[in-house]
């Protein structure tokens, strides 16, 4: 079996490698990331004819085990289907119509699209006779969504939620030392959500092995307690099955490491094996002395090694990471880390970036949570759903405390089963600090079904896990229904209630501000032009009922009762584009645009939440045309006072109020505008906006954060004057081309931008029609075409005797060619019809591939636009059996034509590239050209 998650793994998880290839040694367990080489293609909703035949059989795969038919059996040639590495995400691919879906960023793919809501995703792997007598598993992290799995053409189940890891046991359907079959078809023709949810396997795939006695599925529960002499005791709680025959004693080994890898502390203890296909759970104390606490400045992580040993060996090795510190709401004082208070400096998020949809490669969880840490974030909610696992780590890691939300409320088995598997696999992360339960349930907030409900879920999350209270986000008023039972009250928007009056009445309910803001801002805009879709980036109250920024933070930070608040969003979001509409496509409310270039609101909250002295003025200086007109001129800064000079001439000087900001009108006159700023009467900053020259030069440059050891890269695209000052108004087309890797996705922060934000290859199948055939009269089968006569064509294998079949049989289709060029390359995919074969193409004999036999690459001065002719001569196959089923189709045309050049514009000065390696033996050299302007080329390093 071919390992490829060395390959694909970034330095954060190099620990995780060494651990996996540690485990490999030692027991039985092995994961194997099987993200690479997929194939894809998408199917149809309900005409099960363009679903390729799926679920049309007489007995289909519910009637008889293993009968999975069309792309579900293994039979099925996809060798015409896309190939793709996961993590993926069709929907993104798609381009904008303003008869899809408002929530989904009027993407074309899903609600309403019957011919993108369906995606197949086929794979094969060979799995060793060695592995016969161990569990194997497919593990996904989340598939968008109703999924249905199959193994070599079994059906393994399906997964409704969008949002849910599952795990299938295929151990009795291998093909030990061969071949093996995966095969998911994803439904995303429903919403789950109102914002953009994408649509496939966007997240990661795992083959899993392990001995039959083994720990489950997120089958350990750590938790910890503080005693007074600053040790902590450790509970650790496994879980293990036995799905073998095994009975009798084995032993649970736990160990716990500290940050470094070094023991700390291990215990041991002789059980009873679970008896077959049982499950038993056993809990150990392990004492850790002067623990090195978790918090968000030292995200320090313990890890747990849970070892089954039996009969003298090592059987099973799994892994926990976990933190060890205290948690604390109180309804006077809000929240506490560890002992000490901590305003929690939130925002909400959807797991949505440029170019790339939901499909974030690990490298981007990583980037987009640094963006928010760089802001003075300290915490993110995860709204509306369990997010992808990767996010988690990335905040245990980082240090970015984490409400870790359930989809939907409600308190039967698809509710209360989704929000088990959130807690079960989420709960030893450190980072997550509260479950939400719910968020914005209009029909039942204010109600007694929403108590009744909110009371049962509550619980029910206790039950799993009793170390973190529960919140919903409430939105119509904060009185009755679930706002007076909710544990941590979840406050969504100041402008939907008093806040300070239901604190009054529920004097021992911590709460929070689940969501605030909801403001509008277009990066680089400062004049609102709703012709255009901008919104200007001077931060404002937008709606009556809702407040801005500094309004939402004045009124949590003077509020000690209330834990904090959590802004509504981090970044901007495919969907739900308020203020307008069509053909806006992402939302306003970002902090930072949707690639994570900040708008000006990043450096209030650098301000106000971080601890650095900050300094920012705005708008940019370029602002020809406007010579003596008035300007409205910002600068956000934690000083105590600013003074602002134009062209070096003083404009005064103003004293910052604590959460405020500053204002002048400046009549706009090219040149230098600076901020000065004092502390304790001291010049400690200045920031400048110059008015720029004309653009000379493309800049690129690399995330700051990304190293040579990362798979994917974050690229900032920008032009520069011949002085080098970045032109904030910038917005011209570049185009890029790369070597060496492959461009995953590009964007620019344009709510309007229709742009693609993929270039890849297009795949049209067609079929052969028409198909008919002669009989020929000997096995020799013609060199050139001959002519045939009109009269004796019948359809073709229409009650073929297959005991009398003639020498050679003759076959003619026709496949259409629409708005052919040759720039397309078009491939006939042969079905074998015949042992010995010719092929002909508009009277052309065409030869095979050197690669497969049966792929006819099809040379462009034998096509033509509309309708082509295929002739197959063939001696026929025969029956060995009576009960044989031969195949009788022929095969498809594959046309592709290869994607245009890689392009996007910037918009105010910004464009992004999202970068993949090839393989980390060499570097990707990305260049980037536009008309007038210099070229420039940077080179990203393979592993150091
Ligand atoms: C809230 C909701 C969010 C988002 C936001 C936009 O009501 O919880 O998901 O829709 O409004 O303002």
């Amino acid at each position: 079996m071919k390992t490829t998650f060395s390959k694909e793994i970034l330095p954060y998880f190099i620990f995780l490698i060494s651990i996996c290839s540690f485990a490999q040694n030692k027991s039985d367990r092995e994961l194997i990331l099987i993200d690479k080489d997929w194939r894809f293609s998408l199917g149809h909703l309900y005409d099960t004819q363009k679903d390729f035949g799926h679920a049309e059989g007489y007995f289909s795969y519910l009637a008889k085990t293993g009968f999975g038919d069309g792309p579900a059996s293994s039979q099925f040639d996809d060798r015409a289907w896309r190939k793709l590495d996961l993590p993926h995400d069709w929907a993104v691919e798609q381009s904008f119509s303003e008869s899809a879906s408002y929530s989904h960023g009027f993407k074309t793919a899903g609600k309403g699209f019957p011919e993108k809501s369906i995606g197949w995703y086929r794979k094969k792997i060979i799995i060793s006779k060695d592995d016969l007598g161990k569990i194997i598993s497919l593990k996904f992290g989340g598939v968008f969504r109703n999924s249905k799995v199959f193994f070599n053409g079994h059906f393994l189940g399906t997964e409704e939620s969008g949002y849910n890891g599952f795990e299938y046991d295929i151990t009795s359907y291998i093909n030990y030392g061969g071949e093996n079959t995966i095969v998911v078809r994803a439904d995303a023709s429903m919403e789950e959500g109102w914002f953009y949810e994408g649509a496939g396997i966007y997240r990661h795939v795992y083959l899993q092995k392990t001995n039959p006695l083994h720990v489950i599925e997120n089958g350990t529960y750590i938790t910890s307690e503080i005693n007074n002499n600053n040790n902590a005791e450790v509970t650790a709680e496994v879980t293990i099955e036995n799905k073998g025959n095994y009975k009798g004693s084995v032993e649970i080994i736990q160990t716990i490491q500290d940050v470094s890898g070094k023991q700390v502390v291990n215990v041991s203890e002789n059980v009873l094996a679970p008896d077959f296909y049982k499950t038993a759970k056993y809990s150990s104390k392990l004492k850790v002395n002067n623990p090195q606490l978790w918090d968000i400045e030292s995200p320090n992580l313990y890890h747990l090694i849970t070892e089954i040993k039996q009969g003298g060996k090592i059987v099973d090795r799994y892994e926990t990471s976990f933190g060890i510190r205290t948690i604390k709401f109180d309804p006077e004082n809000g929240f506490s880390l560890n002992g000490k208070p901590l305003k929690l400096k939130g925002t909400n998020n959807h797991q949505d970036h440029a170019g790339i949809g939901t499909a974030l490669p690990d490298e981007l969880q990583y980037y987009r949570i640094k963006k928010l840490k760089e802001m003075g974030s300290n915490a993110y909610r995860c709204s509306h759903h369990p997010p992808t696992p990767e996010l988690l780590d990335a905040c245990d890691k980082l240090g970015m405390l984490v409400i870790d939300e359930t989809r939907l409320m409600g308190i039967n088995d698809y509710h209360l089963k989704n929000l088990k598997r959130m807690i079960e696999r989420d709960r030893n992360h450190p980072s997550i600090f509260c479950w939400s339960v719910g968020n914005e349930e209009w029909n039942i907030e204010g109600s007694v079904i929403g108590e009744r409900i909110t009371n049962v879920m509550q619980g029910f999350a206790k039950s799993i896990d009793s170390t973190r209270p529960v919140t919903v986000g409430i939105s119509s008023g904060f009185k009755s229904g679930i706002s007076s039972v909710v544990e941590i009250m979840g406050y969504n928007y100041m402008g939907n209630g008093d806040i300070d009056a239901h604190r009054k009445e529920f004097k021992n309910q911590p709460g929070m501000g689940t969501e605030e803001g909801s403001t509008f801002a277009t990066r680089g805009v400062y004049f609102t032009d709703d012709a255009k879709h901008y919104q200007s980036a001077y931060d404002k109250k937008p709606r009556p009922s809702f407040y801005s920024i500094e309004e939402g933070w004045k009124f949590y930070a003077t509020r000690p009762y209330l834990a904090g608040m959590f802004i509504w969003t981090g970044f901007d979001y495919r969907g739900e584009p308020t203020p307008y509409g069509w053909p806006s496509v992402t939302s306003y409310f970002g902090m930072m645009d949707v690639c994570g270039f900040p708008k000006d609101n990043v450096f209030y909250l650098k301000s106000w939440w971080g601890d650095k002295p900050v300094l920012h003025l705005m708008p940019h200086w370029n602002w020809q045309g406007m010579e003596g007109k008035e300007i409205d001129v910002w600068v956000y800064s934690n000083c105590d006072e600013v003074e602002l000079f134009l062209n070096k001439k003083s404009l005064g000087k103003k004293k910052m109020e604590q959460y405020g900001h500053l204002e002048w009108k400046v009549k706009y006159a090219p040149g230098t505008l600076e901020a000065i700023g004092y502390k304790n009467g001291k010049k400690i900053l200045s920031d400048v906006q110059k008015t720029t020259e004309n653009p000379e030069a493309i800049k690129l440059s690399i995330d700051k954060e990304n190293s040579p050891n990362a798979n994917v890269s974050v690229i900032t695209v920008e032009v520069t004057d011949k002085k080098g000052l970045h032109i904030p108004t910038a917005n011209d087309e570049i185009t890029f081309a790369v070597k060496g890797g492959k461009i995953l996705g590009v964007g620019n922060g344009d709510p309007t931008s229709l742009e693609k934000d993929q270039f890849i290859d297009d795949i049209v199948l067609t079929a052969i029609t028409n198909f008919e055939e002669q009989k020929g009269t000997t096995a020799d089968l013609p060199q050139q075409l001959i002519s045939y006569s009109e009269n004796d064509w019948t359809t073709a294998f229409k009650d073929r005797d297959y005991k009398k079949q003639a020498p050679s049989y003759v076959y003619r289709g026709q496949f259409e060619l629409k708005e052919y060029s040759a720039t397309k390359i078009v491939s006939f995919f042969y079905k074998k019809i015949g042992v010995e074969t010719v092929v002909f193409v508009n009277g052309n004999k065409v030869s095979a591939s050197a690669e497969d036999p049966q792929k006819y690459v099809l040379n462009s001065n034998m096509l033509k636009d509309g309708k082509n002719t295929i002739y197959i001569v063939a001696t026929p196959l025969q029956k060995i059996k009576d009960w044989d089923v031969m195949n009788t189709d022929p095969g498809i045309i594959q046309v592709i034509t290869p994607a245009e050049s890689c392009k996007r514009k910037l918009f105010n000065g910004y464009a992004q590239v999202i970068i993949q390696k090839e393989s980390f033996d060499k570097p990707v050299i990305l260049s980037a050209s536009a008309k007038g302007l210099k070229s420039h080329t940077i080179t990203i390093l393979g592993k150091e």
